[in-house]
């Protein structure tokens, strides 16, 4: 396989951003020709951002999987699409062919029609990094069900919101997952999560880790027992298959919940084949993959990074994925440079947050390591800081990798901004250029463009790309005001950004009420519902401040009516409290009691100050004549922690 649309050189690049200007329509049409449609699109583009709609290839019909898997089986089919690798290094590593996925994805097909999955149905996928995610997922795309996998840590009190929001159906889970030392128990999280649950109609379990658990008749069935029966179904006369559903360009492939400045987590929505054609062009063009290559992705795939790249950039590409199932960390800080090792890895995915925690465990980690499989390094996720760049630049990459700094959301389905490996320079801590077909600009908080170099702004996007998010399920008018509202005819992303004297960006955080804690987003608003679920709470208020490993904590201050000696218990409870309602990942790194919150007379809470305590800044507090009660401000500095 090679690839007509991979860009070799900086020229190149420059010819391929400025078509992809002039003339968008003809720059995406001839990249679209590379991929297996049903039928062609009738029009390339229609959009306007005020509803918002986009279409990209309208008329168009296709179906992901035969890009994913069935066309690379005649020059590929024997060739590993995934390689596995246990949480236990002593468990037996997997290796899935082309063939192999095709046959298992068929089965997942075939299984999930068997229970009366039908195009347009909601599944929920709650499950560990196992192959049988990868499975499940494709197993959907192939039968047009759309899936919805939700990441491993959350709690089943925000499974049940996102089952309800999402009106699913169907749940494929696992007994437990692995991860480290730990066992999570997954399948009793989601029996907790179906409490009061009327929807959901089946249960598909895949075994794990044997831990014991609960299965409710008629509602709960074993994966094994499922696929084998779908295994004699798909298979005759020696040959598998399982026919994939036509679907139209525009059909909805997933959703993928995430958090925004309001409480409740949005449904994202990504569509077939412009999600297709955006996460094979920046697979192929940011990390330069070649055919054979291992490309390691560290992400879950319970969220967005390990969709778009583990899991359809990659294949879609023919490529070699390799599915982690465990944590840098265990059995010792050296896992990942093992991994490399063992199956020679070209291309290390990463987030700057597992960098700066590598990095504290020291060089002992790394010595010995044999790290010259890799040819490129990228970081996703959050802004990378100049020491966290330098080190694994220096000691992971021994100075001959170039880093792809890749900046992207949720929202844009792949990496928007980011220099291409070893074709557009790196430059530590920017994330450099736009790939063809994005267009950012900076805008002042009036909307008035930000023109020129050298200078700051909040990062907007003009024109669409394949990528871009259609809609928040069930509700687009939230996707309209979340993000095409604040200034007319615009993508607005919340972030703040920079574009130096050269025209690099870099992407300095968000400028909105959500916090990047180790690349994850959560919302500071849906953290401080969860507190305030907490019985003695009466009121908090949430913001960010900066972290070492993290990049960002949590910091809570909380109102709290009870005596003072129950401080200690009532800072476990709420963190517990959090936990439950959404997931040990937002709990506060840190919580101070206060009597009162910085509000203005309008009671809104003055976060701005909130945020200037939380990080230190206690001496340069700014203007607070406008407070109700100025005096809270002095009482809060002194409690600091
Ligand atoms: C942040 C993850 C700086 C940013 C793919 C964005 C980054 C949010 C970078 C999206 C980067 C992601 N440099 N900041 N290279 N990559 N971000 O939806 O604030 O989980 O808005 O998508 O992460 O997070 P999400």
């Amino acid at each position: 396989m090679t690839y007509p649309y991979q860009i070799k050189t900086l020229q190149q690049y420059h010819g391929a951003y400025k078509l992809s200007e002039e003339n968008p329509e003809a720059f995406w049409a001839s990249i679209a020709d590379h991929f297996i449609w049903h039928k062609k699109w009738d029009k390339v583009l229609d959009w306007n951002f005020t509803e918002p709609k986009v279409e990209w290839f309208k008329g168009g019909q296709l179906n992901i999987t035969e890009n994913c898997i069935d066309r690379h089986l005649a020059t590929r089919g024997e060739e590993p699409a995934l390689i596995w690798e246990p949480n236990n290094p002593e468990e037996r590593t997997r290796v899935i062919t082309y063939n192999r996925l095709h046959k298992r994805v068929c089965q997942v097909a075939q299984m999930l029609t068997n229970l009366g999955v039908k195009k347009g149905d909601r599944v929920c996928i709650y499950m560990g990094m196992v192959p049988e995610l990868t499975y499940a997922i494709l197993g959907c795309a192939r039968i047009g069900a759309v899936h919805s996998v939700i990441f491993g840590g959350f709690s089943a009190q925000s499974i049940a919101d996102r089952l309800e929001d999402a009106k699913a159906e169907y749940i494929i889970t696992c007994d437990g997952a692995y991860r480290g030392n730990k066992d999570i128990p997954l399948k009793s999280v989601i029996d907790d999560a179906l409490i009061g649950n009327k929807l959901v109609k089946k249960v598909i379990v895949y075994t794990r880790t044997r831990t014991p658990i609960s299965m409710i008749k008629g509602r709960d069935l074993w994966w094994e027992d499922e696929m084998e029966h779908a295994e004699q179904q798909v298979e005759k006369e020696g040959k598998v298959s399982f026919p994939a559903m036509p679907m139209e360009a525009e059909d909805p492939l997933f959703i993928l919940y995430t958090s925004g400045s309001t409480g409740k987590p949005k449904g994202v929505v990504h569509t077939v084949a412009g999600y297709m054609v955006w996460t094979t062009y920046t697979f192929v063009n940011v990390f330069q993959y070649q055919p054979g290559q291992v490309h390691f992705c560290t992400a879950d795939i319970g969220w967005i990074t390990g969709h778009s790249y583990i899991v359809y950039g990659p294949l879609s590409a023919g490529g070699t994925s390799l599915m982690f199932e465990g944590i840098p960390t265990w059995p010792d800080a050296g896992r990942f440079w093992d991994i490399i090792d063992k199956h020679k890895v070209a291309i290390l995915y990463t987030a700057p947050t597992a960098i700066r925690s590598l990095m504290g465990f020291g060089l002992d980690y790394v010595k010995d390591k044999d790290l010259s499989s890799l040819k490129v390094l990228g970081s996703v996720g959050e802004p990378i800081n100049e020491e966290a760049w330098q080190w694994y630049f220096k000691n992971i990459g021994k100075e001959r990798c170039p880093i792809v700094d890749t900046w992207w959301q949720t929202e844009t389905g792949g990496i928007m901004i980011s220099n291409l490996a070893g074709v557009t320079p790196h430059k530590p801590v920017y994330a450099t250029l736009p790939l063809p077909g994005v267009h950012p600009i900076l805008v002042d908080e009036n909307g008035n463009e930000i023109t020129g170099n050298s200078v700051s702004g909040n990062l907007c996007i003009k024109h669409p790309w394949p990528g871009i998010i259609r809609t928040t399920y069930g509700d687009h008018e939230r996707c309209r005001t979340n993000y095409f509202s604040t200034y007319p005819n615009l993508y607005f992303t919340g972030d703040g950004c920079r574009r130096d004297e050269e025209g690099n960006y870099r992407i300095t955080g968000r400028v909105d009420d959500v916090l990047n804690v180790s690349g994850h987003r959560i919302g500071t608003a849906e953290v401080e519902n969860a507190i305030n679920m907490h019985s003695g709470v009466v009121e908090s208020a949430v913001v960010g401040y900066p972290h070492d490993i993290k990049g960002q904590g949590i910091y809570a201050y909380v109102i709290y009516e009870g005596s003072h000696h129950e401080e200690n218990l009532t800072r476990q409870d709420i963190l517990q409290t959090v936990s439950r309602i959404i997931g040990p990942i937002a709990k506060p790194d840190k919580i101070q009691f206060v009597t009162g919150l910085p509000k203005t007379r309008s009671g809104k809470i003055m976060r701005r100050i909130l945020r200037k305590i939380a990080e230190g800044e206690t001496g340069n507090i700014g203007d607070i004549s406008t407070l109700l009660d100025p005096n809270v401000v002095e009482e809060i500095i002194n409690g600091v922690i």
